[in-house]
């Protein structure tokens, strides 16, 4: 329907029937308006599976919704960086919601991973906005080919569940532009989701769901968001604040109480009925676009999906340590001792509001029989996952089983008490009834494999004693397939982790600021998140961003960048060839970084700006190309708030993850625009010596600077040159020191003239 029909439809509203159109009718739907026609509509969760509840509602997972597949959590997807597979991954969803008859699926979850610790790390994607901004765009692509609506969120800075419904993140504008806005906005631009979530907390002061900056001036004008945005469930503080910033919809419902504070607030002149109809709007725009182009040939095929998230997931698996034990040949003869509770109960998604009831679920025990592989496999259970406490019996069965099999692979990870929606970790351990029985394995079995099960990093404390490390993450439904698949070589792995692995909490950034004071958390870390910090320290970690191993080698060749000179307005095509030089087919996934050689800002010392994953043969080559353009060279420059490059050199790196490059090339940009530039009197010298223009009115400041003439044997005993000190002094020296230290001829007029000068552009 236009947005002139629409706004028909509005003007025939009265005004109790627009306030309530602003909140849900319950827990899912919007609401009705019978007088006029007006159908609900109903949205439901998201992100990796769908939770239509039918019955009882509840936004934390508790009570009972439709029979659906669990599709790997989004810790896991981004490890694919495969946006040709999340896309089809959200077609499934897409379909599977037009037959639920559902207008928004409410996903992607895009907060990005400041600390390991967030307890809802296993929805979001990354600590790096570009890759989960390209994820975003891609699940929101495929749910939307089905014209159903996705809700981006929570936007903005969601990134901790400790006091998540009144914590205030204070966060400086070049680090939200940096780093916790991109992904919203690359999402929103490329891909243009239906709806988006304001989230539950504030931002410098502010709730999100009361901020006009962030709703409408980013959003809506500078984006150019058309849909609706909905608040998270209960974000709402003051309703009417929230109509003034461009929040449409509350949900769930408030049972009357706020509409009726939106009613008053128009009655006694407080608030501009056309921002009512402006919300209304908004939300009868998304519901007719969806019941207008209802597709009847969409099906839930549950089978057909839970065979695709296996597929899916074994895309997302990340082999993390290798020396020589995998694959494993499970038809040798040889004894494998799968031993730990995950093997036949998997840890495959998290608690709280994204808990789907999945319609099957497979473990690796089960996919071992189903693949005919599970004749030499001997099962030990080895520890109970509901209390971290060794069950001594359980761990001397396990030792047991390890002592007598080829290979022993223990599965392992966070239990759902160490991890979910609704808190946050304290520490980033795994259990240690867990951690024990991994060291008792490995000291009686020199092939031991570690399958971990976890939404977010965990310290291993026992890395160096075990030969082999795979990350399920939270794998879905089916994630036991997708394991055996790995763990046989069936399929060769070849994710990488979209997050850095540090040796221990205490390396993280925010460890000093993670979750705050009371309701007031401070992003001292700035722009230094993940990899960013841990490169520009140059930390030692326990598994870098991107990294990633195959059963096969891959070698990088021939950089070649389209042009070594450009401007700020032109894109450069970087292209590198990739080989698989090892015996097996494989996919790998190729990352460009960028980095500012010199910088006046202080910058990371790279950052990922393209990836592509190619897939090839034993032997084969293949060119990967990406493109850049000024975003991937500027910063965000708070002088012009905008983005801005600064003329110079910039290296590109290529690799294997983030640390390590295996091609590097360099070229040189030059910005198009030039940042404002006032001198004062208080401005330095070496500012004004680095402008061309100003530069030259400098003499008569020098004339009247006697410091300039000073005799170098006086500076002796000094340990440095005089002339050097005092160049190095004259540096930092303001316009106005002319008065304090120069020979009496400076005048303040004579001083103003000379500012206007050098200011006259
Ligand atoms: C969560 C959202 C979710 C909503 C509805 C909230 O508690 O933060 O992510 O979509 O509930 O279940």
């Amino acid at each position: 329907m236009d947005r002139r029909k629409i706004k028909e439809i509005v003007s025939n509203m009265t005004l109790e029937e627009k306030a309530g159109l602003c909140s849900g009718a319950d827990f899912w739907h919007t609401k009705k308006v019978e007088r006029l026609d007006i159908p609900d509509s109903m949205v439901a969760d998201g992100p990796h599976g769908i939770r239509k509840q039918d019955l009882e509602g509840d936004h934390l997972g508790i009570n009972d919704s439709i029979v659906a597949v669990c599709f790997p959590a989004g810790c896991a997807t981004a490890a694919s960086f495969d946006t040709d597979l999340i896309e089809k991954m959200g077609e499934a969803l897409g379909e599977s919601a037009q037959a639920e008859n559902l207008s928004v699926v409410l996903g992607p979850a895009v907060n990005i991973k400041r600390s390991p610790l967030c307890g809802r790390n296993f929805e979001y994607y990354s600590e790096d906005p570009y890759l989960a901004g390209k994820m975003a765009a891609a699940y929101i692509k495929g749910v939307q080919s089905w014209n159903v609506g996705t809700s981006i969120k929570h936007y903005l800075a969601n990134d901790q569940e400790t006091r998540r419904m009144s914590v205030d993140a204070r966060i400086d504008e070049r680090t939200l532009r940096e780093i916790y806005l991109p992904a919203f906005e690359e999402a929103v631009r490329q891909s243009k989701p239906w709806t988006v979530m304001a989230s539950y907390n504030k931002v410098n002061g502010c709730y999100t769901t009361e901020s006009r900056k962030f709703l409408t001036d980013i959003l809506r004008d500078e984006w150019g968001f058309d849909g609706y945005v909905m608040s998270d469930w209960g974000a709402v503080s003051d309703r009417v604040a929230g109509i003034k910033a461009g929040m449409d919809l509350e949900m769930p419902s408030s049972h009357g109480i706020n509409d009726a504070e939106i009613v008053k607030a128009v009655q006694n002149g407080e608030l501009d009925e056309a921002l009512v109809d402006e919300a209304v709007c908004n939300i009868l725009n998304i519901i007719y676009r969806y019941l207008e182009n209802r597709k009847p040939e969409a099906k839930f095929d549950k089978q057909a999906q839970h065979d695709m998230s296996a597929d899916i997931a074994k895309q997302c698996i990340v082999l993390l340590k290798n020396e020589n034990v995998l694959p494993l040949d499970f038809e040798s003869g040889e004894k494998i001792a799968f031993i730990g509770k995950f093997a036949e109960k998997p840890r495959f998604q998290g608690g709280g509001s994204s808990h789907i009831n999945c319609f099957a679920k497979t473990s690796a025990l089960d996919a071992a029989k189903e693949m005919g592989l599970f004749a030499n496999i001997i099962y030990a259970k080895g520890y109970e996952d509901d209390k971290d406490e060794t069950d001594e019996a359980l761990l001397a069965e396990a030792v047991a089983a390890a002592k007598n099999a080829h290979t022993a692979v223990i599965f392992a990870g966070l239990p759902d008490t160490f991890e979910s929606e609704g808190f946050d970790r304290s520490h980033m351990r795994m259990p240690s009834c867990q951690n024990r029985l991994i060291e008792e394995v490995a000291a009686v079995c020199d092939r031991t494999i570690v399958v971990l099960h976890n939404g977010s990093p965990v310290e291993m404390p026992w890395i160096a004693k075990v030969q082999g490390v795979v990350e399920s993450y939270l794998g879905g439904e089916n994630v036991g397939t997708a394991q055996m698949e790995v763990l046989s070589g069936r399929f060769n792995p070849c994710a990488k982790l979209p997050e850095t692995f540090p040796l221990k909490l205490a390396d993280n950034p925010s460890y000093l600021n993670f979750p705050g004071e009371g309701d007031v958390v401070e992003y001292r870390e700035g722009i230094f998140v993940g990899y960013r910090y841990y490169d520009k320290k140059e930390m030692e970690v326990l598994f870098p961003f991107g990294h990633g191993l195959s059963y096969t080698e891959f070698a990088y060749d021939n950089i070649k960048v389209s042009s070594k000179e450009l401007t700020d307005k032109d894109t450069v095509t970087v292209t590198v060839d990739v080989t698989n030089t090892g015996k097996v087919a494989g996919s790998e996934i190729a990352q460009l970084y960028v980095r500012d050689v010199e910088s006046d800002v202080i910058r990371p010392e790279k950052e990922l700006k393209g990836f592509a994953k190619v897939t090839l043969a034993p032997g084969e080559t293949k060119t990967v190309s990406f493109t850049l353009d000024k975003r991937s060279f500027a910063y965000y420059e708070t002088k012009i708030d905008d983005w801005y490059v600064e003329s110079g050199e910039f290296e590109i790196l290529i690799g294997a993850s983030s640390r390590d490059i295996r091609q590097q090339a360099k070229l040189t940009v030059t910005a198009t625009t030039k940042l404002p530039f006032v001198v004062t009197q208080d401005t330095v010298m070496m500012d004004v010596l680095r402008d061309e223009h100003a530069s030259q009115f400098l003499d008569a400041i020098r004339e009247a600077n006697k410091l300039n003439e000073v005799n170098n044997t006086e500076g002796e005993g000094l340990g440095a040159s005089a002339n050097d000190m005092m160049e190095a002094m004259m540096k930092y020296a303001p316009m106005r020191n002319v008065f304090s230290f120069g020979n009496g001829s400076m005048t303040h007029e004579r001083l103003r003239e000379i500012l206007s000068q050098m200011n006259k552009r």
